[in-house]
């Protein structure tokens, strides 16, 4: 018998996606160039990682079952054993821990704990957009995962420009305008307000405070990722939308992969919104509705990842804040290291390559005089051995063709000393090319 061969053509499309091949190109790249100086992973630092006691994270959380949840010894250790609720097992620390560190009251009700942020934004975007003509808008450009998790779900995504405050409130406005003229409707709008993925951008109170205004306005639902908020320099972030929302329009969308430990695939959702049932007349909130799909999916987030992060939250006071701290000093420190580096290696760049100054997160933006795409990464691996991402693939429209994204999370200080140094002699010799 022939084996089966698929035909890649009648397969979802979303099996080509660049980001999926730029992943892959990367990931390929490493292995075959080993000694490369890698500012591509927009990762967490492997000593941060390195340094998690997993079983005595899981021991700390089964004895806080018992200790404050009022659990027996046999029903603690299966709580973490066993399948649980779809919603998760620590909601009551997540809710907590955003109440005492972002200044917003999160009730355990609205918390949904998902397989990463991943998750939580395909579940937000499926529970939202409902219909053909509801659209999704993102801040262009935008984390490749809501991208990918859009196109899985076949809802049309309309990009909003970032500008330099945050992003473009007369052109969202104009979009939702056109969508209603054509019977159709901007449901959500995806935004990482603190120091987004891949740009770095922060958006000033000032534009949040419009957004929320905006978004009653036109009715609509904020997804806000707060991914690496905790990186920001402390007491300088503006609130969070969430923190500055009156009318119930915003979502949080959270993840534990940046501020600890991203092999436990653990992030939250925030949806407090009222969901009623017209047929039954019972209402929910968005964050149980979104729970229902979530069976439909990954039925629920690992009991025992959960512990593990529930653990770690423990260690630190119950406290996200806490547990970020010691290492977002850290990575504005490497961020503060690239940028100098850059300033010297790169003084004689000429006006064709610049570069973002982020005061948090993990990336810088840089703009080059000649397209940044895989060909390029290709001849910068094999003659330089440092390694970037190209942002094309984080932009919806055909722009973002001359950027690439360099993130320092992941790098010792010598190595982003060295790496800017090969990073810059690759760039004069294209330059002069
Ligand atoms: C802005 C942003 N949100 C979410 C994620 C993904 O989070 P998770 O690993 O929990 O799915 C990332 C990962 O790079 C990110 O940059």
């Amino acid at each position: 018998m022939t084996p089966l061969v698929l035909d890649a053509g009648g397969l979802h499309p979303a099996i080509t996606d660049p980001a999926v091949e730029s992943v892959g190109f990367l990931n390929e790249a490493l292995a075959r160039y080993p000694d490369a100086i890698s500012f591509a992973p927009g990762a967490p630092h492997a000593s941060f990682v390195d340094a998690v006691d997993l079983d005595a994270c899981v021991r700390r959380f089964v004895a806080h079952l018992e200790r404050d949840r009022g659990l027996d010894a046999v029903r603690a250790r299966r709580r973490v054993r066993e399948y649980g609720p779809s919603r998760g097992i620590i909601g009551h620390l997540v809710a907590e821990a955003l109440t005492r560190d972002h200044g917003f009251p999160v009730d355990e009700s609205a918390v949904l704990i998902t397989a990463g942020c991943q998750e939580g934004m395909l579940l937000a975007v499926r529970a939202l957009c409902a219909g053909p003509g509801d659209l999704l808008a993102v801040v262009d450009p935008s984390f490749v995962g809501i991208l990918g998790a859009a196109r899985l779900l076949g809802v049309p995504v309309v990009p909003v420009p970032e500008t330099a405050g945050g992003l473009d409130l007369d052109e969202l406005r104009r979009l939702c305008r056109t969508a209603r003229d054509a019977g159709r409707r901007v449901r959500a709008l995806y935004v990482a307000p603190d120091h987004a993925n891949p740009s770095g951008t922060v958006l000033d109170h000032a534009t949040r405070l419009a957004l929320l205004e905006l978004a009653a306005r036109e009715d609509l639902v904020l997804l806000e990722d707060i991914a690496y908020g905790f990186t920001g320099v402390p007491g300088a972030a503006p609130p969070s939308l969430k923190a500055l929302d009156r009318d119930g329009r915003v979502v949080v969308l959270g993840t534990f992969a940046k501020v600890c430990l991203p092999g436990a695939r653990v992030g939250f959702v925030v949806a407090d919104q009222r969901v009623r049932d017209a047929r039954t007349g019972r209402v929910t909130s968005l964050a149980g509705t979104m729970a229902a799909l979530k069976t439909m999916v990954t039925v629920s987030t690992s009991a025992i990842a959960q512990a593990v992060i529930g653990g770690l939250l423990l260690q630190h006071g119950g406290s996200l804040a806490e547990l970020g701290r010691l290492k977002a000093e850290v990575y504005r420190r490497n961020l503060a290291l690239l940028l100098g580096a850059l300033d010297r290696h790169l003084d004689d760049a000429g006006p064709g390559v610049s570069w973002n100054r982020p005061t948090g997160g993990f990336f810088v933006r840089m703009r080059i005089p000649v397209r940044a795409d895989m060909g390029l990464l290709e001849r910068c691996a094999r003659e330089h051995r440092v390694l970037w991402t190209p942002m094309a693939p984080f932009y919806l429209g055909a722009t973002g063709d001359n950027e690439l994204r360099l993130a320092c999370s992941y790098l010792d200080p010598p190595e982003i000393e060295e790496g800017a140094r090969r990073l810059a002699g690759f760039l004069r010799e294209v330059r002069t090319a």
